[in-house]
């Protein structure tokens, strides 16, 4: 059963005391890991927390619906909120040797003074893609992730892979920063039928849910044309992401890992094809690392 801390003070005795705990199992150094989430709990948090358990000997989640990364347009009353399921989700993943503390804040604990006047800066990269459409949205994960790796000080950090623009401005925020994590990034968890998991799929009626597979069959066309470079990785994409009523494309965009940037053409190597699209109302995304030009 994970141990539940809702206040900084109580995570930090927790992991004092899980730390201890580890320490009288023999543990000379013991390690301390972050999963951050928003709550309602899926598999692919779950892979998560697995790969956090092989990394650390104290694992914590953090479950804070950030009203900082939430634009005015965006409901943040409508997001998933249930704390009791996704304690029970968490406890099928608990594992002994491995203590598990679950943090789960209020806004005001957070954020006592509303909004934080100190801000960090995605930069540029903030603003395109995901940013585009949700202003703010990367600064405000950038403050509530600094916030919690300073509350919980852990050796290593994981997010899911899904999420690729949010890995990009976290990972650069520690590099330039120099905070002390390392970032680890774990694999996107698919349904059967190819769709990303998501806390959102859940507010997909069936309908939705079969025309939503087209996300993740548009990124196998843009995967399997790559040999051929990137002019055919968007024109297999765009062919196969078309002819779906239910799906309006918002972008399609092949990107640098290294930079976040749109490839030129005649580019060789790396990439990360991006999809976002709205499913009825329900905005999805989804990203396949794919080798440009063979
Ligand atoms: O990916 C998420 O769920 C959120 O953006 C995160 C990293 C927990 C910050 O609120």
């Amino acid at each position: 059963m994970p141990t539940l801390a809702v206040t900084i003070a109580e995570v930090r005795a927790a992991i004092a005391a899980a730390k201890e705990d580890a320490r009288d199992r023999g543990v000379a150094e013991p390690l301390v890991a972050l999963v951050p989430t928003m709550g309602a709990l899926h598999r692919g948090h779950l892979a998560l927390v697995e790969r956090a358990q092989q990394l650390a000997d104290v694992v914590v989640v953090s479950v804070f619906v950030n009203p900082l990364q939430f634009s005015e347009a965006e409901d943040l009353e409508r997001y998933p909120r249930d704390l009791e399921t996704d304690l029970a989700t968490l406890e099928t993943v608990d594992r002994p040797g491995s203590t598990s503390i679950v943090f789960a804040p209020s806004a005001a604990e957070m954020y006592p003074d509303g909004k934080t006047q100190t801000k960090v800066s995605a930069g540029a990269i903030g603003n395109s893609l995901e940013g585009r459409s949700r202003a703010g949205h990367f600064d405000g994960v950038l403050v509530v992730v600094d916030k919690l790796l300073n509350i919980v000080q852990p050796d290593s950090v994981l997010f899911g892979q899904k999420d690729a623009q949010q890995v990009f401005v976290v990972s650069r925020m520690v590099r330039d920063l120099n905070i002390p994590v390392t970032v680890e990034v774990v694999e996107t968890v698919r349904e059967d039928d190819g769709l990303a998991l998501s806390s959102r799929n859940r507010f997909l009626d069936e309908r939705e849910r079969l025309a939503a597979r087209v996300l993740s069959r548009t990124l196998e066309a843009a995967e399997s044309a790559a040999v051929s470079g990137i002019d055919a990785v968007i024109a297999a994409a765009q062919s196969a992401g078309m002819g779906e009523p239910l799906v309006s494309l918002e972008y399609l965009s092949v990107v640098n890992p290294a930079t976040f940037l749109p490839v030129d053409d005649g580019y060789h190597g790396r990439a990360i094809v991006l999809v976002a699209a709205r499913v009825g109302n329900t905005r999805l995304i989804d990203n396949e690392a794919v080798y440009l030009g063979g």
